[in-house]
């Protein structure tokens, strides 16, 4: 597919709903007593393949346009199918469902697709265990073998700042015989598990990098109205800051602050990025995000910002790019564990549109340069992040992207190359 070099962008839009907080919504509402309804649920390669795993296990599960409904069946109501569940590429869905499953009844099997599977599971089969699961991971990965039963509360350090291992433990923590099973953070990473589990009823509390989660009786079915997922957003947010004469408003956008870091980080490259409009939208903050052009310098990130902007690392290096000096980002080795080994990747397509852009142990570097990169050839190596990277450099670029594998963006955001090309000035 090819990207054509852009002049500006301009007008208003909405992303999808948050793919985590879609994800999460639809895995509680399958153990609520009662019948859930997700409005603003973020459709997409991902969160369809958490709609089907609950149907494998036995669960009402249905998404009409931008709604979901889920019948739940109770904490303890989800069957083993007789067959492996396939998470597809969701990191996310593998992880969470490991922790739900390790509280029921039988044994279950988790796998995915190549990309997936390459993936660490240890991570979560360690903490189920102690939990008091049998979990066997395949050479540390996918498939995963689950036999579930009673669980007794654990107290677990993240080894590693993940909100999906995270979340695995809390989950599971609902099963526990009696007691808190409490997760010590090393840094905050984003919290959407625990203001979902206490919006459907169960009873979590932090203090400092420590959270807690009660066995719980019942879980509440849920009405949820999901924000604008802000990773949808971020493609958007570089795209008008650096074709010069952009304003763009991006509308009903998730600003959790686990989740803004690339704000805090392109506010002080000199992004003109304004939020208003600020309000709660289903239990989370949300605001309407303003954009203009703005030139940008280079800056450093470093491991306490990471787990702010994991996502949005491919976006910043483009970022990177078009700011005068040198960018550098460490202390993110958990970049080479993503949907592709993303330290790779991000350099590797900021090289093939002539970017200066260098691998690191624990990150990258890149030698910016405020002007338009030329331009090439991008291969999204079936990374969806990867692929919305391709897809402005295009946008930016001298010469146009021919962007390979382009259809990987479906993973989280089906519609982003005509959402692009829709705020495109002509
Ligand atoms: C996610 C957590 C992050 C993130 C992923 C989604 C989540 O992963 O990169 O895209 O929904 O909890 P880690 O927990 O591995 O850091």
């Amino acid at each position: 597919m090819r990207i054509e070099p852009g002049v500006a962008v301009q007008g208003a839009l909405a992303v999808p709903g948050a793919k985590s907080i879609s994800h999460r919504a639809l895995l509680l509402a399958a153990l609520a007593e009662g019948r859930s309804e997700i409005r603003g649920f973020g459709r997409s390669g991902d969160t369809l393949s958490t709609i089907a795993a609950l149907r494998a296990l036995g669960i009402e599960a249905e998404a009409d346009g931008d709604t979901a409904r889920v019948s739940g069946a109770g904490l303890r109501g989800l069957r083993p199918p007789g067959g492996p569940i396939d998470c597809g590429n969701a990191g996310t869905l593998l992880r969470l469902l490991a922790g739900i499953l390790a509280g029921q009844e039988g044994s279950f099997e988790l796998t995915g697709d190549a990309s997936l599977r390459s993936r660490p599971m240890e991570r979560i089969a360690e903490p189920l265990r102690l939990l008091g699961a049998e979990v066997e991971t395949t050479h540390g990965g996918a498939p995963v073998t689950i036999r579930g039963g009673t669980l007794h509360p654990i107290r677990y350090a993240l080894p590693v700042a993940s909100a999906q291992v995270k979340s695995a433990v809390l989950l599971a923590g609902l099963y526990g015989s009696s007691g808190p099973t409490v997760v010590v953070e090393p840094t905050q990473t984003r919290d959407h598990t625990e203001r979902l589990l206490e919006a459907a009823g169960a009873r979590v509390g932090r203090r400092g990098r420590e959270i807690s989660v009660w066995p719980a009786e019942r879980l509440e079915p849920l009405s949820l109205d999901v924000p604008g997922d802000f990773s949808s957003a971020v493609p958007f947010l570089v795209a008008a800051t650096l074709l010069s004469g952009s304003v763009l408003r991006i509308v009903g956008v998730n600003v959790n602050p686990t989740r803004i870091g690339l704000l805090h980080v392109l506010e002080r490259m000199g992004a003109r990025i304004s939020l208003f409009n600020r309000r709660s939208i289903g239990g989370e903050p949300g605001a309407d995000i303003e954009v203009a052009s703005a030139e940008l310098t280079a800056t450093a990130v470093s491991a306490a910002e990471v787990p702010l902007l994991v996502d949005e690392l491919p976006l910043f290096a483009l970022a990177a790019a078009c700011a005068r000096g040198e960018s550098v980002v460490s202390g993110a080795a958990e970049l080479r564990l993503k949907e592709s080994d993303r330290i790779e990747t991000i350099t590797e397509a900021l090289r093939a549109v002539g970017v200066r852009a260098s691998a690191t142990v624990d990150g990258f570097r890149v030698r910016g340069v405020p002007a338009r990169p030329r331009g090439g050839r991008v291969h999204a190596r079936g990374d969806h992040r990867i692929a919305m990277l391709g897809a402005v450099a295009g946008l930016l670029s001298r010469e146009g992207v021919e962007l390979e594998d382009a259809e990987c963006v479906a993973i989280s955001f089906p519609g982003f190359l005509e959402v692009l090309e829709s705020v495109r000035e002509r």
